[in-house]
């Protein structure tokens, strides 16, 4: 086993408070606010997450915090919902217990693979709640809710009003049975009415009941929508393009009231047993984290902060209506008073051998699982270097995968690095030698150097992984096509200079890998045994050149270990097998 989780954390949480507290004055530059999508408390975080959301959003932030910008990323597990409610009554746990468990275990998850978040919160907490409902009273005093009856079956068995998706019955339109009552898997219909309806947790009859519920007029923001969507240049502009689609064909007013007792309550008189559906009160926990973060941070309301700054929500794919529509109106709703996102990034699901991930069918990679066999390194290596700044959806491929890491991250990057610093420490006794006179060969490799960092920051800021991950390995390939050229082992005259110049290269190299592979450039940094902290290094001084001809290196040993071709094919017969 090769990775060591506990080597994983070493953005801990401290280390960047006090990196934020010291190194940056918060008046002064203007923060950047990056949230990730909040992963429901129910099941574990799975590739298809990481790559869509948290590796993308992780990447930008290590980026940015290298370039000594004020970031803050925060996120939270979103707690609420039927669904949530259900499993716990099926393990025997309170729901809270349920979630509390979740919440813990998606955090270890998330830290086992490196992404670090400035914090990471949850919708129960009492500050959202309470910000929650402050926010639904606003609205309500702009006029943005109203009371409406809705029918909705019950279940008297299991005492519960059953939400779409658990009622199951069959489609009046193909007949096909075992249905859900809002989708029929088989003809992709939506039913009006499902036929012969069941309860999906009991399966007994249920009936139909009225209750009184809040809806919040979208419909209300149309306008308002519209505009921001066409003078926001930062959207992608597909998305940009159906969304407004969406809006010309017009926006249903939100049911934001589910009858549960596992949810946050409307703060009104008579609501008793009713709470907000999950899907109004988890993007205001964006806001409610980050103003909890502050407050931490620095003793002040976040709102002014957040106002300031460049603000930027991180989304897969299939939650774009609720993040181009929903969370801005209800922004716009309480006169925003918190500001709309700048940027909203959106990538593609991740498929699995070209075919949708799938829990039930075990098409599927566990995330603990695969970190307990690879460095989670490679995961993020992989990964990245697949991802546009789009919305395509990629594919992980175990061969794929496996060349990867072993063409590409070892034989190019790995070896670069690793040839370097031996020969240093064979032929001049782990001491950077004084450079003598630069030839032609010497410069190019310089003046590679000096350019790399206005070449990759452009494409960092956009986002664009796959691209910054290409650049990188042209760099590291151009410094092993030198050091091939230069011949250390038989130039003897020019060896000095070439080690003093591949010994630089190095350090580059490590602090442009620092976003995609941070726990294996801890280690090209204790190998060059450099003074100062990683986290210290600043993108301004990339280009220049660090190491001092005197200096010592540390301990070397090999950075990676290659992927056999068995551990792979192990990996691919654990597809679709269900055990
Ligand atoms: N939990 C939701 C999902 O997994 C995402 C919530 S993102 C938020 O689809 F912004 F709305 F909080
Ligand atoms: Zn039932």
């Amino acid at each position: 086993m090769l990775s060591n989780r506990n080597n994983n954390d070493f953005y801990s949480t401290n280390e960047l408070s006090s990196y934020n507290n010291k190194s940056i004055d918060v008046e002064a530059d203007t923060p950047i606010v990056v949230t990730t999508a909040l992963p429901y408390a129910n099941g574990e975080i799975h590739l298809g997450h990481i790559s869509s959301t948290y590796l993308p959003a992780d990447i930008f932030t290590r980026f940015l915090r290298i370039s000594k910008k004020k970031v803050f990323h925060v996120c939270a597990s979103d707690d609420f919902g039927t669904p949530i409610l259900i499993k716990a009554e099926q393990e025997k746990k309170t729901p809270k217990e349920f979630v509390e468990y979740w919440n813990k275990r998606d955090l270890e998850d998330f830290n086992a693979i490196g992404i670090s978040f400035d914090k990471f919160y949850k919708t129960s907490s009492h500050e959202n709640q309470e910000f929650v409902q402050n926010v639904f009273n606003k609205l309500r005093n702009n006029g943005h809710i109203y009371e409406k009856e809705v029918i909705q079956f019950y279940c008297d068995f299991d005492n519960k009003f059953l939400p779409d998706r658990y009622v199951i019955g069959t489609c009046p339109y193909c007949k096909s049975n075992d249905q859900y009552s809002d989708l029929c898997e088989k003809c992709g219909r939506v039913p009006e009415e499902i036929l012969d309806p069941k309860c999906g947790i009991c399966g007994k009859s249920p009936i139909k009941k009225s209750s009184n519920h809040y809806f919040f007029k979208l419909s209300n923001f149309s306008d308002d929508l519209k505009e921001w969507l066409t003078t926001n240049n930062n959207l992608q502009v597909d998305i940009k393009n159906y969304v407004l689609h969406w809006i010309e064909e017009g926006l249903q007013d939100w049911d934001i009231t589910r009858d549960l007792d596992w949810g946050i309550n409307i703060p009104v008189n008579d609501a008793k047993g009713k709470v907000f559906y999950g899907w109004f009160d988890n993007h205001l926990c964006y806001i409610s984290t980050f103003n909890t973060l502050i407050k931490e941070q620095f003793g002040k309301d976040g709102k002014d902060v957040w106002n300031t700054s460049t603000i930027y929500h991180f989304i897969g794919k299939d939650i774009i209506y609720h993040h181009f529509l929903f969370l801005p109106a209800i922004r716009m709703g309480i006169n925003m008073e918190y500001k709309l996102p700048d940027y909203i990034p959106v990538r593609g699901h991740l498929m699995l051998h070209n075919r949708k991930i799938s829990k039930s069918r075990n098409w599927y990679i566990s995330l603990r699982e695969f970190i307990s066999t690879f460095n989670p390194d490679y995961l993020r290596f992989y990964i990245a270097s697949i991802s546009p700044s789009n919305q395509d959806d990629i594919n992980f491929d175990w061969d794929v995968f496996s060349s990867k890491i072993n063409n590409e991250l070892i034989d190019n990057i790995g070896n670069f690095i690793n040839r370097t610093l031996s020969f240093t420490k064979k032929h001049y006794d782990g001491i950077v030698p004084e450079p003598g006179i630069y030839q032609d060969e010497d410069q190019k490799g310089l003046d590679t150097i000096m350019t790399i960092s206005s070449e990759i920051e452009e494409l960092f800021k956009k986002t664009e992984t796959d691209k910054v991950l290409k650049t990188i390995l042209k760099f590291s390939n151009f410094f092993n096509q030198y050091f091939q050229k230069k011949q250390p082992w038989s130039d003897k005259s020019s060896a000095a200079t070439t080690l003093y110049i591949s010994i630089n290269a190095v350090r580059v190299l490590a602090v442009l890998l620092l976003p995609f592979i941070p726990n294996s450039v801890e280690k090209i940094w204790s190998q060059l045994n450099n003074n100062n902290k990683l986290y210290e290094e600043s993108w301004d001084d990339l280009s220049k050149l660090k190491v001092q001809p005197g200096h010592r290196i540390g301990k070397i040993s090999p950075l990676f270990k290659k992927i056999e071709r068995n551990e792979i094919e192990k990996e691919k017969t654990k597809l679709g097998t269900i055990s």
